[in-house]
């Protein structure tokens, strides 16, 4: 991770260059939009085009957008707010600056006009909102870098080494069922992929196949049933957050859990991530939820979101990874993908894909999460 600064003090970036780069990107026959508020159906094609990490961040700043007909082409945002990334702890929280990206422009569409102007109309953007510098974090490739400093006029101001990102955290993972995901963060521990060390498996189903897997990867696991005749619910809530204490966790996993947790519980471990079978709305208080194709439907929350998102007549499943917050399924998105249902395609493959989908959502989470420590 690099990170560029954009001094926006420059005469470049003053007054004209927003409408200089509006023209640029009208003259290549798009439309220019500069919205804190796009359709929903914008953060849905983010997803399906750019991986499923960035429309949380777009969602919270203000966006370009460059369109074609009813195509999007390719966004910039700029100042997004509360992203805790620790690449913005350094100059990202000086005064005077602000944050740019996240940047992208459909493969189709790279190499025209429309990236070197959105970068340049979300740098003028930042400038006309204030601030004196532009933060340009640049996650992976070279070729990014340069980029950013032939088009955006930036330089090269921090640098991270990955190695810091690569201490393993001790993770404790609850589950109840087949622990196809806990299965795909055992094989992400085992092949180097995620720095994890899974300390506690704890299953509340006796002889849930979860069990086995942690058995066979040699993960400590506890199944804690709830016996309704011997204990009340508060009895059993604290049995588990004491188990869970045990293991002395900085990170919960929620992988098929299929328990509603009590405030104690988000309370004593507020790093808890759940993995959901369904596509969520970045705004947590919606109930409605919007596709790729601006199909939209109810969201579906709760303990059978795909059979409830067949049973609706959806076209669309989807899978989202989210922080645990008190209100069960609504806690803020880090990840989330659509999968688009094929006509008469039969329920055991679609829940194949879903699976497939869920551990790519579910190792995003877990990277976005290291890479927020
Ligand atoms: C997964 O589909 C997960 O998203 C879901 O339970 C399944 C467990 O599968 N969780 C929920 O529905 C939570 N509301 P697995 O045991 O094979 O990982």
């Amino acid at each position: 991770v690099v990170n560029l600064v954009a001094d926006l003090r420059a005469g470049e970036f003053a007054g004209a260059e927003l409408a200089a780069a509006r023209e640029r990107i009208e003259a290549a026959g798009f439309a220019f939009e500069r919205t804190a508020h796009p359709p929903e159906r914008f953060y849905a094609w983010i997803d399906e085009q750019f991986g499923g990490t960035w429309s949380s961040e777009a969602f919270a700043g203000v966006n370009i957008i460059a369109s074609e007909g009813d195509t999007y082409a390719g966004f910039a945002t700029f100042d997004p707010r509360g992203l805790e990334y620790s690449w913005l702890r350094g100059l990202g929280r000086s005064p005077g600056v602000g944050i740019f990206g996240p940047f992208g422009v459909a493969p189709q569409f790279r190499g025209s006009p429309i990236g070197p102007a959105l970068l340049r109309a979300a740098l003028a953007s930042l400038a006309a909102s204030g601030y004196e510098r532009a933060l340009i974090p640049a996650v992976g490739r070279q070729k990014l870098i340069d980029y950013y400093i032939r088009h955006g006029g930036a330089v090269v101001a921090e640098r991270f080494e990955r190695e810091q990102w690569r201490r393993p955290r001790r993770a404790i993972v609850l589950a109840s069922g087949n622990g196809t995901n806990l299965q795909s963060v055992i094989d992400g521990v085992r092949d180097g992929r995620l720095p994890l060390k899974i300390a506690l498996l704890i299953c509340n189903k006796r002889g849930a196949y979860a069990l086995e897997r942690a058995r066979r990867a040699e993960i400590p696991a506890i199944a804690l049933p709830w016996d309704r005749k011997a204990l009340s619910r508060d009895a059993y809530d604290a049995a588990v957050i004491a188990a869970a204490q045990r293991a002395d966790p900085e990170l919960v996993l929620l992988l098929g859990w299929m328990h509603l947790l009590p405030e104690s519980f988000v309370a004593a471990f507020p790093q808890t991530l759940n993995i959901h079978p369904a596509f969520l709305p970045l705004d947590q208080r919606s109930d409605t939820v919007t596709f790729p194709d601006g199909e939209v439907t109810p969201v579906f929350r709760g303990a059978r979101a795909l059979a409830d998102a067949l049973a609706w007549g959806s076209r669309w499943a989807g899978a989202s990874a989210h922080r645990l917050t008190l209100d069960a399924d609504r806690g803020p998105v880090l990840v989330r993908k659509p999968l688009r249902i094929g006509e008469g395609e039969p329920e055991n493959e679609i829940l194949e894909r879903l699976h497939a989908l869920e551990h790519e959502v579910l190792t995003g989470a877990i990277c976005r999460w290291l890479f927020e420590r």
